[in-house]
């Protein structure tokens, strides 16, 4: 619920979490409270009247502001940047009205204008009730019909957290085939700065964030949590003042960032989500993957199939008896769906060539795609696709044909990474090529599943002929990926899709609105593999967590405890199915099948980190029905030099007072006696164990 206490003091309330803001004496528009809900409104912080000031500490570098706007005397990181066309580099926002859209999901839009230039900024707050969670965006509007207004920075929103408390950042930090590994550190007086300079949301960082104050654990304790809804260049600012305050600001990147508005034109920022709960990490995430299924995904809550990738087994030499072969031994064994990888366009025979022309190559497939795909059918499976559509080969018929369409400076060298250029898709025309040549590929094959690739970041950021300031590139090139991807969705809603940027460099928020799963990693390694996506189960849900199980660790780690790591996500197999023998095969057959009646509880539950893998050698992760009435437990034991006891697993979130049986443990038994006593199970290194969870009709 939002309510308007006073016409200048608003409070957000769901079951559990608060959050307050209003206009100071000075007319500021101040952040007065974020944390548990409150008995009563009278309990919420008004803004208070700032504090006595020197020549240095002006009121601005005091106060809490909820969208601080650069002008003045302001030394902290502010929301917004702005240079008017008399040369005017100050902003003076002043409130002058708000809003409450009570439909739906709950919205106070809070308008503030500039002193003297027609210039607004509308700050919106969505209220996710069930979620408890609050999603921020500002709308930046040139309101005037004179020249253009620069704008500098544009984030998305500030959050501040209690003051004069030591706090504690967790975060995600990693790079290509080593994603998603968690760092938590105390953070001192200053900026520490979390951002992607690549035009994708990149490997090395997430835009999310943990903080607590000090204290919290996995299963309790204080945590405030966030996250940005962008696949572009991003940043993070947490920083704490010199007067111990902190705060998070999340946005669109402001390095080598300009935006020429025009006037009557909105510069609309992605959203900002933010949540609070007194139910420690695991809580925070848990309430991510809700929202993720609820409100974020395209399909959150439909069972995704077990999928067969072809990439580690063929690479390039794809064609369709080779493809053939594998979609026969991944039918027999219980794949669902076949998707093609890298390799089967024209002139692709190696990463060299080819990107640009997507149509099947005629010599590896001289009939096209219909032969294998219908193949695929007979066998009961749906087909896939692999695409990597922004990207262009210098070798190739699109870019003899179109050399200006890549983002370039046109007097230096267009550095290729992996023999491959970025296309400009902030570019209409190569939207618009896009777009017609997918869509033809889409309604020519009878295709399910697309694999959407990335695999390079951004050099020499040119846009020769961009119609506003050239550096609006960064925005525009992300508007135009999601342009060309919703496009697709509307025209053929059949398919689904899947984000991949060389493993897990373009997951969020964003993307996810569009895309059903994520390839998270090009590092299929098991034991690495356990890490990786413990990291990535911090933000998002396992219904989105795509695992292959691959030859990359055959032979070195049991095929059972490869699949079980697979199977904490959406199992698939990659390797060359061919070479495998009977009984790899058979354990395999067996697997899926598991996996197969227990994917609902995965893909839909709620996820508990009993041990963490970023953590520990012996971990442990249960799912858990909505209605707590059946479970699965996962645990695994990586290296562990010496022969060791292994410590009990706590169950968590059973229902209190209800009988459960966990399979192959003595039992039934009380939840409390699982939640409290727990459960030991004898794992030597590289075992695994999977086991059922079922409440007992009382
Ligand atoms: C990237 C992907 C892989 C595979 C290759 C194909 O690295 O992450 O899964 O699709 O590209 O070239």
């Amino acid at each position: 619920m939002i309510t308007s206490v006073t016409d200048d003091f608003w409070v957000l309330e769901t079951s559990q979490m608060a959050y307050a803001c209003g206009l100071d004496p000075d007319g500021r528009l101040v952040h007065t409270y974020w944390g548990a809900r409150l008995p009563a409104q009278a309990d919420y912080p008004r803004p208070q009247a700032t504090p006595e000031s020197s020549s240095f500490n002006q009121p601005a570098q005091l106060v809490a502001e909820e969208y601080p706007a650069y002008g003045g005397p302001k030394y902290t990181e502010p929301c917004l940047k702005a240079s008017f066309p008399d040369g005017t580099r100050d902003l003076d926002l002043r409130f002058v009205g708000a809003t409450i859209e009570a439909e739906g999901q709950p919205t106070l839009h809070l308008r503030l204008r500039d002193a003297v230039y027609p210039f607004t900024v509308t700050l919106h707050y969505r209220l996710h009730e069930d979620h408890g969670l609050i999603e921020r965006s500002a709308t930046i509007r040139h309101e005037g019909d004179g020249p253009a207004v620069m704008l500098e920075r544009v984030w998305s929103a500030q959050w501040h957290f209690p003051a004069q408390q030591q706090t504690r950042l967790t975060h995600l930090a990693g790079r290509w085939y080593d994603e998603f590994a968690l760092h938590r550190e105390t953070l001192t007086p200053g900026v520490k700065v979390l951002e992607s300079r690549r035009v994708t949301t990149g490997h090395d960082h997430q835009p999310w964030f943990a903080l607590d104050l000090g204290g919290a654990q996995e299963d309790h304790g204080d945590v405030w949590f966030g996250a940005l809804a962008w696949s572009g260049n991003w940043k993070l600012a947490a920083e704490v003042t010199a007067f111990s305050t902190t705060r998070v600001s999340l946005g669109v990147n402001d390095w080598d960032f300009a935006w020429q508005l025009n006037p009557g034109e909105s510069f609309v920022t992605p959203s900002c989500l933010a949540g609070f709960t007194q139910a420690g990490h695991g809580g925070a995430s848990q309430r991510m993957h809700d929202f993720i299924r609820d409100r974020v995904l395209p399909d959150g809550h439909t069972l995704r199939p077990v999928l067969y990738n072809s990439w580690e087994a063929t690479f390039f030499d794809v064609d369709e008896s080779s493809q053939t072969r594998l979609a026969e031994v991944a039918a027999d064994l219980g794949t669902e769906l076949f998707v093609v990888d890298d390799g089967w366009f024209h002139g692709r025979n190696l990463d060299n060539a080819g990107l640009g022309d997507w149509w099947p190559d005629a010599r590896k497939f001289p009939n096209g795609l219909t032969p294998l795909i219908e193949r695929v059918k007979a066998l009961g499976m749906t087909f896939g696709l692999w695409v990597e559509p922004e990207m262009v080969n210098p070798d190739s018929d699109l870019y003899r044909a179109h050399p200006d369409w890549v983002i370039h400076f046109p007097s230096r060298p267009r550095t290729e990474a992996r023999g491959q250029l970025i296309l400009n898709v902030a570019r209409p025309e190569v939207q618009a090529y896009l777009t017609d040549t997918l869509s033809r590929l889409l309604q020519e094959n009878d295709i399910r599943f697309i694999k959407w690739d990335m695999n390079r970041s951004v050099s020499e950021p040119g846009w020769p002929d961009a119609p506003g300031d050239p550096r609006e590139l960064w925005v525009r090139y992300v508007q135009g990926f999601y342009q060309i991807l919703s496009t697709l969705r509307e025209q053929h809603p059949q398919v689904r899709w899947q984000t991949c940027s060389g493993g897990g460099g373009r997951v969020d928020l964003g993307v996810l609105r569009l895309a059903s799963q994520a390839w998270v990693s090009d590092n299929t390694h098991a034991a690495a593999r356990l890490a990786i996506q413990d990291g990535y189960s911090r933000v998002f849900p396992a219904n989105t967590m795509e695992a292959w199980v691959t030859d990359a660790d055959r032979g070195e780690l049991p095929l059972e405890f490869r699949l079980h790591v697979s199977m904490l996500g959406l199992l698939g197999l990659g390797g060359q199915l061919l070479d495998w023998t009977q009984a790899e095969r058979e354990v395999a057959r067996t697997q899926i099948a598991l996996y197969k009646s227990i994917r609902h509880l995965v893909q839909r539950g709620d996820q508990y980190r009993l041990r963490s893998a970023q953590e520990q050698a012996y971990s442990a992760v249960q799912y858990l029905s909505k209605d707590r009435s059946e479970g699965v437990l996962f645990a695994f034991r990586t290296h562990l030099a010496r022969p060791a006891t292994l410590p009990p697993l706590y169950l968590r979130g059973l229902e209190p007072g209800a009988l459960y049986a966990v399979e192959g443990m003595e039992g039934p038994r009380s939840a409390e006696a699982w939640m409290h006593m727990g459960l030991s199970l004898g794992l030597g290194d590289y075992q695994s164990a999977v086991r059922k969870i079922q409440r007992l009709l009382g």
